[in-house]
């Protein structure tokens, strides 16, 4: 049954236009753009869930927020204001900014990590994973095993299966794992939360270990307001009670605060108590971002994060955001159109595999559907599948990733419900030519992080 959609806790101040390009001119961008998202123009883009990531409206308060930048090279009031904000929302006694969230994996992984090392995640995001193996170390998933059965309702589909871990562990030698990352929410397995009891049983094993927990928090908030919802004993705490509590389990945090700080450009690094790991994170922060009181940001960037912080945290914006995500995946369940169940917080993950059964992953049914998405109506989304994942470091042979996604990521306060009902048609319309639809060979591809760059034909 169709859901009910949760009205906007907000009203609409300015507007962007969007066209929509007609069929024959949308053929021939997306051959222009070697059949990769990446490659076109946003003004060739009808609806863009291609990411959530820095897509996010601003408020009044942060646009206002904007024109009160103190664009000192150092000592910032703005500064000020991002750290004694952010130490409150997480409890940590140090934090840097940094200018994304790639920024604060590249500060942070060479310290944990090198060559022989190893770094252990419910899923490394691709960037995570990349900088993971710019350190010389090398990623490993360690995902519970509900997450790879998309139909079956599971709360907590993002955790870490701790069995696992401990046997990873034990496997590869404690004093080899540079690392343990919790990702909040668990992006790759379809924004999938992590329950509270899951954070603190993986920090009770990293501290058996004496392994470092660290926290990525690009989407810290939704993962609060899930465990508000679904988990026992939750129900009647605040998100900020939640935060707090998820974070005190960790020794530090990176974040892309491009996501739940709705922010178009920034990100943290938090470190909760260990001053000289934070003398180490500024060293690297000054030769790589900039001083310590900007950390690649300007003034103006650190003023609106510090506020977005407080607005992505506020509990009825996380319901009508969230309910968007409900909304949308309840037209498709109309549909029978599979997608990972129950529907994670920034995105709905359409299960290509399922759709598409008759393309194998080496010829990517997640980017083939994202083709056809774009085909359809102009909607671009991303694959998170095979083509993201790429090519083994050691022997280059195309991985197989454990999904087949197209990624239907919804920007913050963007999109209203109509946008939602014409992605829902696009899919219906797909899914009745479904079996007619190609899979894809790459004809150009780089070293690492392809799938941005790799240029792909349709297997005729
Ligand atoms: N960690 C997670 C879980 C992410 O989803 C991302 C980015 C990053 C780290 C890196 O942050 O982009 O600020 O450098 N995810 C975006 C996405 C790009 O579309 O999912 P960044």
């Amino acid at each position: 049954m169709k859901g009910k959609y949760y009205p906007e806790p907000f009203k609409i101040k300015m507007v962007e236009p969007i066209k929509i390009l007609t069929e024959e001119e949308r053929l021939k961008k997306i051959e222009e753009a070697h059949y990769n998202l990446f490659y076109l123009d946003s003004e060739d883009v009808y609806i863009d869930l291609l990411s959530d990531s820095g897509t996010g409206a601003m408020s009044t308060e942060q646009w206002a927020g904007m024109m009160k930048g103190d664009e000192a090279y150092s000592g910032s009031k703005n500064y000020k204001k991002l750290v004694s904000t952010a130490q409150n929302i997480f409890g940590y006694n140090y934090i840097q900014p940094v200018h994304q969230g790639r920024a604060a994996e590249k500060v942070v992984m060479p310290i944990f990590l090198g060559p022989g090392k190893y770094a252990i995640s419910n899923m490394h995001f691709d960037t995570t994973r990349a900088h993971v193996e710019l350190a010389g170390a090398r990623a490993i998933d360690c995902v519970v095993a509900e997450a790879l059965d998309t139909e079956t309702y599971s709360p907590f589909k993002g955790n870490m299966d701790t069995k696992k871990l401990v046997e990873l562990i034990e496997e590869y030698g404690a004093e080899n794992i540079g690392l343990i990352i919790m990702t909040v929410t668990n992006n790759s397995a379809g924004g999938q939360p992590v329950s509270m009891e899951n954070i603190k049983e993986t920090s009770e094993i990293a501290k058996k270990y004496n392994i470092p927990l660290m926290i990525d928090a690009a989407r810290f908030a939704e993962n609060a307001y899930f465990i508000k919802t679904r988990e026992k004993g939750y129900e009647d705490k605040s998100i900020r009670e939640i935060v707090l509590e998820m974070f005190s389990y960790a020794q530090l945090f990176t974040m892309s605060s491009k996501k739940d700080a709705i922010v178009n450009i920034g990100g943290l690094i938090g470190i909760k108590d260990d001053e000289e790991l934070y003398e180490k994170v500024k060293a690297n922060t000054i030769p790589l971002e900039g001083f310590v009181s900007y950390g690649g940001l300007a003034g103006r960037d650190m003023e609106a994060l510090a506020i977005g912080l407080e607005e992505g945290i506020d509990y009825n914006y996380l319901k009508y955001r969230i309910g968007q995500m409900e909304y949308l995946a309840s037209r498709l369940d109309e549909a029978n159109i599979p997608y990972q169940y129950p529907v994670g917080g920034h995105a709905v993950f359409i299960d290509a595999k399922k759709l598409l059964p008759h393309i194998p992953y080496y010829e990517f049914p997640g980017q083939a559907l994202a083709i056809e998405l774009y085909k359809e109506a102009g909607i671009r989304t991303c694959d998170i599948g095979s083509f993201m994942l790429g090519n083994d470091p050691d022997t280059g042979k195309q991985l197989e990733s454990p999904f087949e996604f197209t990624r239907l990521a919804i920007p913050r306060r963007v999109y209203t419900q109509s946008h939602l009902d014409l992605v829902a048609d696009a899919l219906i319309a797909i899914k009745e030519r479904a079996e007619s639809i190609k899979g894809y060979r790459i004809t150009w591809e780089p070293k690492i992080l392809r799938h941005f760059t790799a240029k792909l034909k349709p297997i005729e």
